[in-house]
């Protein structure tokens, strides 16, 4: 058994922010966040946005391009360090989208990393057995704990959600449904995707056989001593403190069911992404027996074009293979991954069968990679 990703969708709020508005709140300029980090524009949630509905535009895009109806989703994953309930988000998506074979939906947090976690545990889950169509969702919110006085942070976020339908690839019923025809000039094979429901739905890819599914190799790496140089700890509620609770008539401390803002030391952060995002997906390659030469695109967590340009460099992958929108989103944390995959696949840019080295990175600290197939 094998997975296959069979569609993607994204969505931002529709409030759009731009350096010089951010330059009318903080000792900043266009040209400072510009230069130091690519980013021109970011999408914030406000009014009656809520990230449960942005993650639920983008999964339904998903859904859509799969042709699968959410009845058929086995397993929803919603990648969030923001849900907007302390015991997770995702079962309100899954009821949102209608899934009413009352699939299995949790929440993973993992900041920035947590698409890429997510995508690897959807494969792993279907290899697994049991899980056909797994929707990895990656939304974040963190405006809602940024502190807007602080020019070092502020001007790195942005809201978004997007949203990979993981599909199970039974290559043995495949192969047993129906045969492929391989084209005589350019030995590529035409196969039907969805072989068993729609076998109307003709795509063309490349030869596949049952060792190369959509999923050749990951790494993943979690190091809690980097904590330190990004967090947003859970604090003391100052309301407690202000009028005593009555729990401390018991002796209980005051409640803590806050986090405070978002605390980076950025060149600590900086620092540790150009060390280890290329030598996880080095070791992602390794394991999935491919070199950087047999990757189409470099598509890493969209932090900092600073970040994407050193890692694409270390690696030699030229500019033109890798893929970029962060100058129009910022950091959207666990939704950049899926928002700009879906944006270059809309766009015509990555096209059925091409090979994406795809890396996480962020608070935990955590990182990873993945070698993909789309
Ligand atoms: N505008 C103007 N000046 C600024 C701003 C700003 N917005 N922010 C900082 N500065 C100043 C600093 O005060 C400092 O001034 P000083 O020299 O007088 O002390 C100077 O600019 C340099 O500051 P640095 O922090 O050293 O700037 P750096 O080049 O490192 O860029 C940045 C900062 C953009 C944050 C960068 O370090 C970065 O992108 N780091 C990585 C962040 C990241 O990738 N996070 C990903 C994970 S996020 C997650 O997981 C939730």
């Amino acid at each position: 058994k094998g997975c296959k990703l069979v569609g993607c969708g994204s969505a931002v709020p529709n409030l759009k922010v731009s350096n010089d508005d951010l330059a009318k709140i903080v000792d900043t300029s266009d040209e400072w966040i510009s230069v130091r980090t690519g980013i021109r524009n970011r999408h914030i949630l406000a009014g009656n946005d809520t990230l449960t509905a942005l993650a639920v535009k983008a999964a339904r895009k998903a859904l859509q391009m799969a042709e699968v109806d959410p009845d058929d989703v086995d397993l929803v994953l919603l990648c969030t360090s923001t849900p907007e309930d302390l015991f997770g988000s995702a079962p309100q998506i899954q009821k949102a989208l209608g899934c009413k074979r009352n699939p299995l939906a949790y929440d993973i947090t993992a900041a920035c990393s947590g698409f890429l976690l997510g995508l690897v545990s959807a494969a792993c889950y279907i290899r697994g057995g049991g899980f056909s169509n797994v929707l990895v969702i990656g939304a974040d919110a963190l405006s809602h704990y940024v502190d807007w006085t602080d020019r070092g942070t502020c001007i790195l976020f942005g809201d978004a959600a997007g949203a990979v339908l993981v599909q199970l690839w039974d290559y043995t019923a495949y192969t047993a449904s129906y045969a492929y025809t391989r084209s005589v000039h350019d030995e590529t094979a035409r196969y039907y995707r969805n072989y068993t429901e729609t076998p109307e739905i003709v795509r063309d890819r490349p030869a596949c056989n049952s060792e190369e599914d959509g999923l050749f190799g990951f790494d993943m790496h979690s190091d809690g001593g980097g904590q330190r140089n990004l967090n947003a700890p859970i604090v003391e509620n100052e309301v407690d403190h202000a009028l005593g609770s009555n729990g401390s008539v018991l002796g209980f401390p005051p409640r803590r069911s806050s986090y405070s803002c978002i605390q980076m030391k950025g060149s600590e952060v900086f620092r540790f992404a150009v060390r280890c995002v290329p030598q996880s997906i080095e070791s992602a390659l390794q394991k999935a027996g491919l070199t950087v030469s047999s990757i189409d695109w470099l598509l890493l967590h969209q932090a900092n074009q600073r970040i994407i340009d050193a890692v694409a460099t270390r690696l030699e992958v030229p500019p033109e293979r890798t893929i970029s929108n962060l100058a129009n989103y910022g950091n959207t944390s666990a939704a950049s991954i899926p928002l700009a995959l879906d944006e270059a696949v809309r766009g015509g840019k990555v096209k059925l069968g091409d090979i994406i080295a795809a890396a996480g990175f962020g608070a935990g600290l955590t990182w990873g990679s993945a070698i993909v197939r789309w």
